[in-house]
């Protein structure tokens, strides 16, 4: 039998899409080419922006239209799903649609009744049952309600087949509450989880080739996990297990990198921590919103803008090569052109390497969505600016770097010149260059010698 997975959002769902495919993997289900012709399709859904949602409710009326053509209907316009038609040319074929994530979440009680075509809505709480619902599929069973009101639990392995890459989710939820964010309502509170588990994850990843582990949570910062001796770990004394684990293991992970960092919580000894030990990435993720200290206040991100300059010169001054990415929003309810310029101004201070970009999207049920809102046409208009920005200095970043070696992870052929390698920086940057296919999947040295676009060009060295 054969499954499709259609993933939204955040590397969290990305995750957890990959530990559900490892359920129908384990099964000896395969992957369809398409979702016309699969036997389960799995909506991983985001709740995030209303544009995300509206995007996925565009793909459920498609998924309607299919559902008709895979069970015959006469009213199906098979013309438009020719792949899908020509599978049922002996009779229907049933499809089941799972909906899960995080607008699974949102709309639990409502989704299956604006979307019949979804057999079975998987909030975020319940997709641990994903087993039951691949055991259902296999009887041809009619679909079941699943129970949502245990606790959450983390989601094993979430690893991608022939990936060198892997998330590992190590707390979920968020107590926060940015005015603006839907996050906690959908992902619930705070909850880490337990040390050994993490890091027998971590030897199991390396046995399956994985080199660079990104660390996963809303704000892995208030990570608060225990140890087999039931003694509580906070995030930095996590970083340090996992820092002397893979040494005394001897472990083929060399990179370990960590999103999201709420900057009211990154401490003095997480900065300690990163510059004392070469396998955790001088890349730190650390989104500050907004420049204005009035707009964050509104936004309930409780740090100031100088208290966020003040920990940025900390982690430069600690280790100068860092790189710094960030997420910015604009456009924000009460934002006022000095509000703007105050964001511009600390972009120029920080420089970052590169940023994920928004404007405001008001959440029902969020605080920010009641306040006075500012017209679309001049929230895209500070978006852009802000944009422009940061593609300027994300090439002078990236251009300081040229004439350095680095060490690169090798992860496939390129795929527009096939004499040629891809890999990726542990700044998490792309470089093109020339090398035998048998290195794909180790570390090696490239000196960088060009930009182009946002690709390094390079030369191997070892
Ligand atoms: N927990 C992370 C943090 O606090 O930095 C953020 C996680 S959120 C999934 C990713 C990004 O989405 C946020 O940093 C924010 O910039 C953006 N975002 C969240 N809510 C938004 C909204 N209502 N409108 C626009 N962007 C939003
Ligand atoms: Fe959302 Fe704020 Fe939590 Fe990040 S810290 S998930 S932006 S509420
Ligand atoms: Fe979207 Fe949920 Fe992530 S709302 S951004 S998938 S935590």
């Amino acid at each position: 039998m054969t499954y499709f997975f259609e993933t939204y959002g955040c590397e969290m769902n990305i995750a957890e899409s990959a530990a559900a495919e490892q359920l129908f993997i384990a099964r000896g289900w395969k992957k369809a080419a398409s979702a016309q012709v699969c036997d389960v399709a799995v909506i991983n859904s985001c709740s995030i922006r209303k544009t995300a949602e509206e995007r996925i409710e565009g793909r459920l009326g498609w998924y309607s239209g299919l559902k008709k053509v895979r069970a015959c209907r006469p009213d199906a316009k098979a013309k438009l799903l020719e792949e899908a038609a020509e599978y049922v040319k002996d009779g229907p074929k049933p499809l089941t649609l799972v909906f899960m994530g995080c607008m699974a979440e949102r709309l639990r009680e409502s989704i299956k009744k604006d979307w019949p075509c979804i057999d079975y809505v998987v909030g975020t709480f319940a997709k641990h049952h994903f087993g039951e619902i691949i055991d259902a599929v296999e009887e041809k069973r009619t679909p079941f309600a699943l129970d949502d009101t245990e606790s959450y639990k983390f989601a094993s392995l979430s690893y991608e087949p022939g990936s060198f890459s892997c998330f590992v989710p190590i707390m979920h939820g968020c107590n926060n509450f940015c005015t603006y964010c839907i996050v906690p309502y959908v992902r619930g509170r705070e909850c880490s989880r337990p040390v050994e588990e993490i890091l027998k994850e971590l030897e199991v990843l390396n046995g399956y080739g994985v080199r660079d582990v990104t660390l996963l949570g809303q704000n892995v910062n208030s990570y608060n996990g225990s140890d087999k001796n039931g003694s509580s770990v906070n995030f930095a004394g996590l970083l340090q297990r996992i820092a002397d684990y893979l040494k005394e293991t001897s472990s083929s992970i060399g990179w370990v990198r960590f999103m999201s960092s709420h900057p009211k919580d990154l401490t003095d000894d997480v900065i300690d921590v990163i510059s004392k030990n070469d396998v955790l990435c001088r890349h730190i993720h650390l989104p500050v919103q907004n420049g204005s200290s009035k707009i964050l206040s509104a936004m309930n991100r409780k740090y100031t803008r100088e208290q966020y300059l003040d920990l940025v010169t900390r982690i430069k001054t600690a280790m100068p090569d860092v790189s710094l990415t960030t997420d910015i929003m604009m456009g924000f309810p009460g934002e006022t052109e000095e509000d703007v310029q105050a964001t511009l101004d600390l972009m120029r201070q920080v420089q970052y390497e590169s940023a994920m970009m928004y404007y405001y999207n008001p959440r029902e049920g969020t605080p920010a969505a009641k306040m006075e809102q500012i017209p679309l046409e001049v929230k895209k208009e500070r978006l852009q600016r802000v944009i422009d920005l940061q593609l300027e200095h994300t090439h002078i970043q990236m251009s300081r770097h040229i004439g350095e070696t680095a060490k690169v992870l090798v992860e496939s052929v390129s795929r527009d010149n096939k004499a040629e390698l891809l890999g990726k920086t542990a700044r998490n940057e792309k470089v093109a260059f020339a090398a035998e296919k048998s290195m794909i999947g180790s570390f090696v040295t490239v000196k960088i010698t060009e930009l182009s676009g946002n690709t390094y060009r390079g030369v191997l060295l070892s």
